[in-house]
């Protein structure tokens, strides 16, 4: 089979998309797995028969992920680890490498806010400002934490020669939102690595595609108080927060169509910033 056959695996001589092949079997890295859109990603591929590296700094959701998935995944191990910490993550890659062989798809997902506006005015007196504590650790988790783990895969693919797909996790914020300086760079920050990664990755038959979800029923929205979420959906055309299994779809989409890298796919009930 030629290279460029072998990009094309996923479409049949009838023109149609195969399915299933794609994610039974195949190994996949899923990071902040221990709730929310990460559990529910991890959850969609372990439905599909997957081999699964559950990643999260917190331990008890990662063993809630884990009791959730094993029934149903080919294999799934627990590494409670921070993305944050180098030798942390590539100790997680070269388990992955030295147990599966390859590395099929890293899903790119842990992520924090700590949102804040730039400067709190009131009465013409500034009485607040983001702390740079605040905008250097969501700066570390969510772009920091993407380049080190994305770096690893991208590692592992080449050396392997898995022709794997890397998945990030951006935000509708990457266009600008306010009360989140830290969180919008970031994810700002993502998509381009997205664009990065495509272009330099593309020659070893590596995929990467972003993912920017508009607000979504996790703890991550929990904590907005009702009437800042009744202001946050008005303007949203669907009118209701997406559900963490909509994102896995968009997962999903991504692993399978072997056309797609290099974009981000907006996955917001149609809202815009
Ligand atoms: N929920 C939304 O509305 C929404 C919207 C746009 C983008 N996103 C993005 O989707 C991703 C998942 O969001 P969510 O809503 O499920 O968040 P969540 O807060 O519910 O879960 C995040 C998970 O990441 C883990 N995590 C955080 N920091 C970590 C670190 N340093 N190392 C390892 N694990 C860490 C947490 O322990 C947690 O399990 C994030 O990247 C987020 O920015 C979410």
């Amino acid at each position: 089979m030629s290279d460029s056959d072998k990009t094309h695996a996923a479409v049949k001589s009838n023109g149609s998309i195969a399915e299933g092949p794609h994610t039974r079997g195949k190994s996949v890295v899923v990071t902040g797995a221990g709730r929310g859109i990460g559990r529910a990603i991890a959850l969609h591929f372990a439905r599909r028969g997957a081999r699964l590296a559950l990643l999260d700094r917190d331990e008890r959701g990662l063993r809630e992920t884990h009791k959730l998935c094993a029934p149903q995944a080919d294999q799934a191990r627990c590494f409670p680890v921070d993305v944050t910490d180098e030798s942390a993550v590539q100790d997680v890659f070269s388990v992955v490498v030295s147990t599966w062989g390859l590395l099929d798809v890293l899903v790119n997902n842990a992520g924090i806010v700590r949102d804040k506006l730039l400067l709190k005015v009131d009465s013409g007196q500034i009485v607040n400002r983001m702390s740079l504590a605040d905008w250097q650790s969501v700066l570390s988790v969510n772009l920091t934490g993407v380049f080190l783990c994305g770096r690893e895969a991208a590692t592992v693919m080449v050396e392997t020669k898995s022709r794997g797909v890397i998945i990030n996790l951006s935000s509708i914020s990457r266009a600008g939102n306010v009360g989140q300086s830290n969180y919008g760079a970031a994810k700002a920050g993502v998509a381009a690595l997205t664009v990065v990664w495509t272009k330099e990755l593309a020659r070893f038959g590596i995929r990467v595609g972003a993912i920017a979800p508009g607000f979504v029923r996790t703890d991550m929205t929990a904590y907005m108080k009702p009437e800042a979420l009744q202001r946050a959906l008005a303007p949203v055309p669907i009118g209701r927060l997406g559900e963490p299994a909509e994102i896995s779809a968009a997962v999903q989409f991504i692993v399978e169509n072997e056309f797609f890298t290099g974009r981000c796919l907006e996955v917001d009930g149609g809202l815009r910033m």
